[in-house]
Formats: C-alpha cells, structure tokens, sequence
C-alpha cells in the first residue's frame, strides 16, 4: 500500500493555543488524526511525525521508507538550506502545506526555500491544506504508478 510521511516543522506541536487568529484552534493530534482519516478514505498509509529541529526532521526524512513526502516546514521554510538539501536527496515526491497563507503575510513569509524542490505548494486553507495537500500527492504517486506498469 502506498504509504506517506507527514513532517511538521517546529511551533507547529502548540497549536490549538499558538495565535488562534492566524492558525486556527484545532490542535496537532486533531489535524493528524483528519489527515489519518482522509488517508483511510484515498486507500494509503500516513506516518505523521513533528519536531522542533531542523536535524530530527532531517533524519526523520533519511530514514523513511515512504513513498511521498507531505511537508509543513514551519519558520524552516524560509531559510533552512539543510531541509532543502535533504528533500532534494531523497527525491520523494513532495508537497509543501502550510495552514496560513504565507504569501499574504510578512515579506520574510512569502519566500520558500523549500517549494523549488516539491511538486507544488497549497497555502492558506488550516487543516484543510493538508487534506489538499494529501489530495494531490496521492494523485501523483497514482500516475506515476499507472506510467510504470504501461
Ligand atoms: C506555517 C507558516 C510559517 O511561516 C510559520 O513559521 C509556521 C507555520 C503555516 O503552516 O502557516 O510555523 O508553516
């Protein structure tokens, strides 16, 4: 079964109570258990892990045996090098999420050194980005699949 990891980067483990006004209320444990949800609808398997560091999330992504990335990088979006580097050396199909629209926030927001090396970005939707997110890699990784076995 196609199986997915889920990265989220560093703050992401207060939500519920970080900035509700921009973030939302819903927590952690509740995104991923909709992003759970969804994946049991779309027939694959999701591995959700956050961290607040930069070298977790880099093992993290050296170790996983997944074959899609969904990445919600945090702060590290704007200026991590290293999770760049790391998503391109692995090569698996990656999906940049963010719960805020970050290209209508501060100037430091609207850059991603990460999105150059994804198949794409969803931005701005809460939870519902990873959902988005989750939506689109699996639909990927299917025709990627289906262009093999031709
Ligand atoms: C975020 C946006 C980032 O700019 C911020 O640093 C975060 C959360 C989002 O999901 O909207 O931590 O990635």
């Amino acid at each position: 079964m196609t199986s997915i990891l889920v990265l989220h980067g560093p703050n992401l483990n207060l939500l519920g109570t970080r900035e509700p006004e921009v973030y939302g209320r819903e927590t952690l444990a509740a995104i991923d258990a909709l992003i759970a949800d969804h994946a049991q609808r779309l027939g694959v398997q999701v591995r959700c892990y956050q961290s607040n560091c930069e070298g977790a999330l880099i093992d993290a992504l050296h170790q996983s045996q997944e074959q899609g990335l969904l990445f919600n990088p945090g702060a590290f979006t704007h200026y991590s090098l290293a999770l760049r580097d790391a998503v391109a050396a692995k090569g698996l199909p990656t999906v940049e999420v963010h719960l805020s629209n970050v290209h209508a926030r501060e100037a430091f927001r609207q850059h991603s050194v990460i999105a150059p090396v994804c198949l794409g970005q969803i931005a701005g939707f809460g939870s519902f980005s990873y959902v988005l997110g989750l939506e689109a890699l699996v639909q990927h990784l299917r025709g990627a699949e289906g262009a093999q076995n031709e």
